[in-house]
């Protein structure tokens, strides 16, 4: 390479390493390749140059020009990266800081639905005792919903649940199916899905065509099944009142079991729990109310099941979670539940970052 091409390729190599950030790069560039940049025009007097050495002078303009042309591109990435670099530490945000408190000067912030942090509860007292959570979907076969539950076509617990009917999709689609009318057809998706033993509850939504002051047409149900070879009635009551007392929050609360019937269940269980029916406070004042519905899971819907009634037993219970929130907080009405009113809301909403209200150690 002649001096001349020699000490273009140094001062540029020299000018690119210098250049603190792109403005300076891009002046070094224009310097070199643009209109009137310094091997432009020695590529323009290329046709002054003698005949003889022509040819050999352009090939060596056009080997620097290539050489200039990569080494101009690769300080520009690693200026790039280098201002990206520098962005992202004077951007950083600080996560670990603590938002600033809530109204009246602060910005809003949100709560847990009582019926979330109720099912959150739920999921952490039986989860504890070794049961794990299963979902199933709201709209349901007739079969799952009823007859698998040994609630068969006609059956007078049928009426009872004021069901939605969907309207069916084709003339084949009989019987219509149903949104669903309580957490039970879980049950039986479960023991078709996964062998016993198992233990699961089920917290989720549910619909009946009912509205007034104590129904509304969706509402939760939280489902519970434990299923093993010799699972028996005392299981499903220490079970029971165990769960009670850590949600209440009240070691020595009174729980009571009255006979009753469910046809999924033989035999089947009321569960009362004690409370005043004057002030609504639950634990004491001598009166009794009714919270969930329980059983042993009756052998013909474990055959339902495919699973022999001879080999596995367990029991299941259903409780209804807007009746045990409004029980726990002292909420005397069910409508507002569903009307999202943000005074409401604020009121019996809990926070996300307080610990689940759990009586430890009941
Ligand atoms: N499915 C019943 C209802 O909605 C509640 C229930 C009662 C569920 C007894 C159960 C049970 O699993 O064993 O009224």
């Amino acid at each position: 390479m002649s001096d001349d091409l020699s000490s273009l390729k140094a001062e540029t190599e020299a000018a690119l390493a210098a250049a603190p950030d792109l403005r300076a790069w891009d002046t070094v560039r224009v310097g070199v390749l643009g209109r009137n940049g310094a091997l432009t025009g020695l590529l323009k007097q290329l046709g002054a140059v003698p005949a003889e050495q022509r040819r050999e002078r352009g090939a060596a303009l056009n080997r620097l020009k290539d050489e200039l042309a990569a080494a101009i591109e690769a300080r520009r990435l690693a200026l790039e990266a280098a201002e990206l670099d520098a962005r992202l530490a004077s951007e950083r945000l600080d996560i670990t800081l603590p938002p600033r408190p809530a109204a009246p000067a602060g910005p809003a912030q949100g709560s847990i639905h009582p019926i979330s942090r109720a099912m959150e509860e739920m999921a952490a007292i039986f989860g504890a005792m070794g049961f794990a959570i299963a979902e199933g979907p709201d709209i349901e076969t007739d079969w799952h919903n009823f007859s698998a539950l040994n609630i068969p076509a006609h059956h007078p617990a049928r009426a009872e649940h004021d069901t939605f009917y969907l309207p069916p999709a084709t003339a084949a689609d009989q019987p219509p199916r149903v949104l669903r009318t309580h957490t039970s057809p879980v049950q039986i998706r479960t023991m078709l899905e996964r062998p016993p033993p198992l233990r699961v509850i089920v917290p989720g939504r549910t619909y009946r065509a009912d509205h007034d002051a104590t129904h509304s047409p969706m509402f939760h149900q939280c489902e519970g099944l434990a299923l093993d070879r010799d699972i028996t009635l005392a299981h499903l009551k220490g079970c029971l009142i165990d769960f009670l007392r850590a949600f209440f929050g009240i070691a020595d609360l009174p729980v009571r079991f009255r006979a009753s019937y469910f046809p999924f269940t033989e035999p089947s269980m009321e569960v009362d729990i004690g409370w005043n029916r004057k002030t609504g406070e639950v634990g004491h004042g001598g009166h009794w109310l009714e919270i969930l519905g329980s059983g042993m899971v009756h052998p013909r819907v474990l055959a339902n099941c495919g699973l022999d009634p001879r080999a596995w037993q367990g029991f299941a219970f259903g409780m209804g979670v807007e009746r045990v929130a409004m029980l726990k907080q002292g909420i005397p009405d069910l409508r507002p539940f569903f009307e999202s009113d943000i005074r409401w809301l604020r009121h019996y909403g809990s926070s996300p970052l307080a610990p689940a209200m759990l009586h430890e150690g009941v």
